[in-house]
């Protein structure tokens, strides 16, 4: 038996090790591409047995030449970067690791809110440009009593909650899919979008990327928040229409934003650069070194149960498990 080839389309991690270490246990090779373009990524990934992917596109020009592979591992939580139909015609199963970076996330977003609301960036440079002055930071409000509008209520914005309340701050959701129940346990009051967007100091986005939430956050609902609040995105980029936000912005629809994703990464400059009221992080949010280990072991992991005929633990297509079935059952 020939040894096992996983082909790595993109990373942006300092080595590979841990996947490494994880997939030992099959004693399988990893390839990274050279750069994550279409033809890199068939260079090594054509004939692999598994591919392990993180921001890179895994279109369905690529899913069609890939000859042996039984597994799309991503590297991060969403798979928005994949085509899962493509890859579930092709029979190969995607996974994610939806449990990594929960509390990285959670905390990036409180880092985000605090620092917009005390205007931290700003007055640190004004500072250290020589401009002692409390003039600049004016206003600031009280955390105390203020409105975090959480639009979704998953596992992160779940844990933004508890510590946002440590803060005396108030907590809502609108998400369609969550029980009374869930929110309930958490303190959490959930309502419509409209009346989330009417009440909320401070809204912070969790929503996966999908069609329905592309562009979410747009004009018309930029026009419907209080022009004090502030935006927080550390979901998916293309979730706000980032022309219609730096508008909004210039017209005074709201106060400010802090956005860890953005429309194009990396981005080949914005309207949103530049400004005293924006905070922006170069997706970032997942990253500490400890989810790093984490995000690579287990994504490596499910390589290894797939390879090993076992069923891997968050397949996002598991149709394409028993369709692979059927394709192999016809070649006999
Ligand atoms: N910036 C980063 O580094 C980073 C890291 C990890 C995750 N993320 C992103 O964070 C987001 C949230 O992750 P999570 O683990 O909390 O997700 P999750 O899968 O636990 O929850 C997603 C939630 O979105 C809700 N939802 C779906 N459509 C909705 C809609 N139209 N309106 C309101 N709610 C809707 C679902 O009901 C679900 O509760 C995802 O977009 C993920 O890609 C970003």
């Amino acid at each position: 038996m020939s040894a096992k080839l996983v082909a790595v389309t993109d990373s942006v991690f300092p080595n590979l090790d841990p996947a490494g270490a994880a997939l030992e246990k099959i004693g399988a090779e990893i390839r990274l591409a050279k750069e994550s373009t279409p033809d890199a990524i068939l260079e090594v990934a054509r004939e692999a047995d598994a591919v392990l992917a993180t921001f890179a596109q895994v279109t369905p020009l690529i899913i069609q030449q890939l000859t042996r592979c039984r597994v799309i591992a991503r590297m991060g939580i969403g798979v928005d970067n994949i085509d899962i139909s493509a890859a579930t015609k092709a029979g190969i199963v995607v996974t994610r690791v939806p449990d990594y970076c929960l509390d990285e996330v959670s905390d990036h977003t409180m880092a985000l809110l605090l620092a917009l609301v005390r205007k931290i960036p700003s007055s640190n440079a004004r500072t250290q440009s020589g401009h002692w002055e409390m003039r600049a930071v004016v206003p600031i409000h009280r955390l105390r009593g203020t409105v975090l509008g959480l639009v979704a209520f998953g596992q992160i914005p779940q844990l933004v909650t508890p510590k946002a309340q440590a803060f005396g701050i108030r907590v809502v959701t609108h998400d369609p899919y969550v029980s009374k129940q869930v929110a309930e346990r958490a303190g959490v009051e959930r309502m419509e979008f409209d009346e989330l967007l009417k009440i909320s100091d401070y809204i912070s986005i969790h929503t996966p990327l999908l069609p329905a939430t592309h562009h979410l956050f747009n004009a018309d609902v930029f026009r419907r928040m209080k022009p004090t609040a502030y935006l927080i995105n550390t979901a998916r980029g293309p979730i706000v229409d980032e022309a219609a936000l730096a508008d909004a912005l210039d017209q005074g629809h709201l106060a400010g934003a802090a956005l860890d994703v953005m429309e194009h990464e990396p981005p080949a400059g914005s309207r949103l650069f530049g400004r005293d009221n924006v905070i922006v992080t170069p997706h970032t949010s997942f990253y500490s070194e400890e989810s790093l280990v984490d995000v690579q072991t287990k994504a490596a992991e499910e390589v290894v149960r797939v390879l090993s005929g076992q069923a891997p633990r968050n397949p996002v297509n598991p149709e394409a498990l028993s369709l692979r079935s059927g394709m192999i059952q016809d070649n006999l």
